[in-house]
């Protein structure tokens, strides 16, 4: 398999393995729109020849926003400023997902988090954060029915596949974290109790969401910290993902569950061998790359459907048609 051979997942075809890693860049409008600004954005990678486009995390719920200027798909009336974005992408010859989220504990990081945040229990992100409520049975409810509205509306805006974002120390690592989730509830304890609100939430994504379009779950190579998630629980929990219906694992970039923890590239790296083990059916993808004969070549060994590229991106929008370049791949 090579960086450049296309790909169909369900129904939706994407013309070579490299996807844009879903990344903040908090410049949304304060409804949590985009704007003209995100069209350049991820226009100008879509006409550098990413097979498929990621838009960045996408708040369920205005409570989820990551900042004051994070995007948010709550708004049907906003949904044309999404449709604009996907349909410049497509004439590009790109597929174009977005990432749904919401960050619970990590709401509005510009603030240090924000009276009235919530989480699986009540415990801060880092010192000077707000401390979260956490979640009662109803509050969950409106979480999984919030991922379920939002993702009907990324079909109203046209989007081929989305993501549901469980990595990054957001709502739903907090949940599947033992460092965040001190829950003796059905909510928590056991990983199976713990996995909870990220199942219920992709089984209602996947209601909404049709048949013939990918759903992606993007998974945290364990916490990075002692006594957390271990990258063997998260192997668990992406097979469960499979069983509801999760077409491909994206593995997660370092993934602070607190403040200055970290994951690195060879814990991604394990994950994925980790999935392929126990998991040979389910698709996944990875990324920390920076030049394409690295891309080609982790694709290669890891077993990889898709290679995520971010940072890279950001540097040179060009990155797709630079990497054929320098694999002799005609454009
Ligand atoms: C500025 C920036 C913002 C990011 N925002 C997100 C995000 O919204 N959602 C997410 O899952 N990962 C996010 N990430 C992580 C990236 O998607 C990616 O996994 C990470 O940067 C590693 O890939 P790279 O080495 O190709 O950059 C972000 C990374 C950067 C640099």
């Amino acid at each position: 398999m090579t960086l450049f051979d296309p790909l169909r997942l369900r129904g939706c075809d994407m013309r070579n393995r490299i996807v844009m890693s879903p990344m903040s860049q908090h410049q949304a409008d304060e409804d949590g729109l985009p704007k003209d600004w995100h069209l350049v954005h991820y226009g100008s990678r879509a006409v550098g020849g990413c097979g498929a486009i990621l838009l960045e995390d996408t708040a369920v719920m205005p409570a989820g926003r990551t900042s004051h200027a994070a995007l948010g798909c709550y708004d049907e009336a906003g949904l044309g400023a999404f449709r604009r974005i996907v349909d410049f992408c497509h004439e590009q010859g790109a597929a174009v997902g977005v990432q749904l989220s919401h960050a619970g504990r990590k709401a509005f990081r510009d603030t240090r988090g924000e009276e009235g945040s919530l989480s699986a229990s009540p415990v801060a992100f880092a010192e000077g954060w707000s401390i979260p409520a956490a979640a009662d049975a109803r509050t969950l409810e409106g979480i999984v029915a919030s991922f379920a509205r939002a993702a009907g509306e990324a079909l109203e805006a046209g989007f081929d596949f989305v993501e549901v974002h469980a990595a990054h120390g957001y709502l739903f690592q907090q949940f599947l974290s033992p460092l965040t989730n001190l829950r003796d509830d059905g909510y928590g304890g056991s990983l199976a109790a713990r996995a909870r609100l990220l199942l219920q939430s992709i089984e209602g994504v996947r209601l909404q969401w049709p048949e013939e379009r990918p759903l992606l779950v993007r998974l945290p190579a364990g916490d990075g910290a002692t006594g957390g998630s271990m990258v063997t629980e998260m192997a668990e929990v992406a097979g469960w993902c499979a069983e509801r219906g999760v077409d491909l694992i994206d593995v997660a970039g370092g993934t602070p569950v607190f403040e200055g923890t970290r994951v690195s590239f060879e814990e991604m790296l394990a994950f994925g061998r980790m999935l392929r083990a126990s998991n040979p059916t389910i698709p996944f993808a990875l990324g920390g790359v920076t030049d394409g004969r690295a891309a080609e070549e982790l694709l290669r060994s890891s077993g990889a459907t898709l290679l995520s590229v971010g940072r890279a991106l950001l540097a040179n929008p060009n990155w797709a048609w630079a990497a054929a370049s320098e694999l002799g791949v005609a454009r």
